[in-house]
């Protein structure tokens, strides 16, 4: 794993920007791997700049989404759908037909997760990856477990993530308690990963992803296993190290 530890957010945001520029400019059809969180958002406003000033071009390009809420319509306000409307997708030139998302209001979610993989897989399979890491080591929505999940699946979420996450809703009652989250087998093959750890609280995960221990337990530790990642980590998030 390529570690860089970077001044702070904002040094970190510029970074994975130009290594998804470079991505970009090197493979203009490239398939991008997309994550949703406050960490990534700097990211994309960088992304945005660079398209804004015509460096860049999302022309060709293909997104798939790591996760989304189960039961929340793509209109709800905290629906990763929306967030990414918001962020992202509206204010750069990627074909609406070429951004995916998994839906969490699907009537068979199953079928839903199975055609998710299948679709990744038809596009040839994701080229970048950002991700998060959630406080308690989670990547996409894949929660501490006994064993990893392969594939896209629905999952039950943590005690911790529902609380962390309730800082985006009016109260804590109203955060979803499932997601439909891409699977560890999934995110592992993409052919590149970048990831984002930014600020103290994201500390002690950090520092078990990168302990040497591959488990279930820890998912971010998994990464230790992938052939091409860069973890962009700033002061704060590195402080355990
Ligand atoms: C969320 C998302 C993850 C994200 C993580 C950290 O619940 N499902 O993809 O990486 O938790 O979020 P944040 O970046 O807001 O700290």
């Amino acid at each position: 794993m390529n570690i860089i530890i970077v001044k702070d957010y904002e040094e970190m945001s510029r970074k994975a920007a130009h290594l998804f520029v470079a991505q970009i400019l090197n493979k203009p059809n490239s398939v991008l791997g997309l994550a949703t969180g406050s960490t990534p958002m700097g990211l994309y406003k960088e992304l945005i700049r660079f398209f804004n000033e015509g460096m860049i071009s999302f022309q060709s390009a293909t997104a798939f989404n790591l996760d989304e809420y189960v039961g929340l319509e793509k209109e709800h306000p905290q629906s990763y759908w929306r967030f990414m409307q918001e962020n992202f997708f509206t204010k750069v030139d990627l074909p609406v037909e070429r951004q995916f998302i998994p839906s969490g209001v699907a009537e068979d979610i199953a079928a839903e997760s199975y055609n998710y993989d299948k679709n990744i897989t038809s596009k040839g399979g994701i080229d970048l990856q950002v991700l998060g890491i959630g406080r308690n080591g989670h990547i996409g929505f894949n929660e501490p477990d006994l064993k990893f999940e392969a594939r896209t699946h629905v999952v039950k979420l943590d005690e911790q993530t529902i609380e962390d996450n309730a800082r985006f809703f009016d109260d804590i009652s109203m955060v979803p308690t499932l997601a439909i989250s891409m699977g560890v087998k999934t995110i592992m093959q993409s052919r590149s990963i970048i990831l984002l750890a930014s600020g103290k609280e994201k500390g002690e995960a950090i520092k078990k992803m990168l302990s040497g221990n591959i488990t279930p337990e820890l998912p971010a530790s998994v990464l230790q296993l992938h052939p091409s990642v860069t973890a962009i980590i700033d002061l704060a998030a590195a402080s355990m190290l």
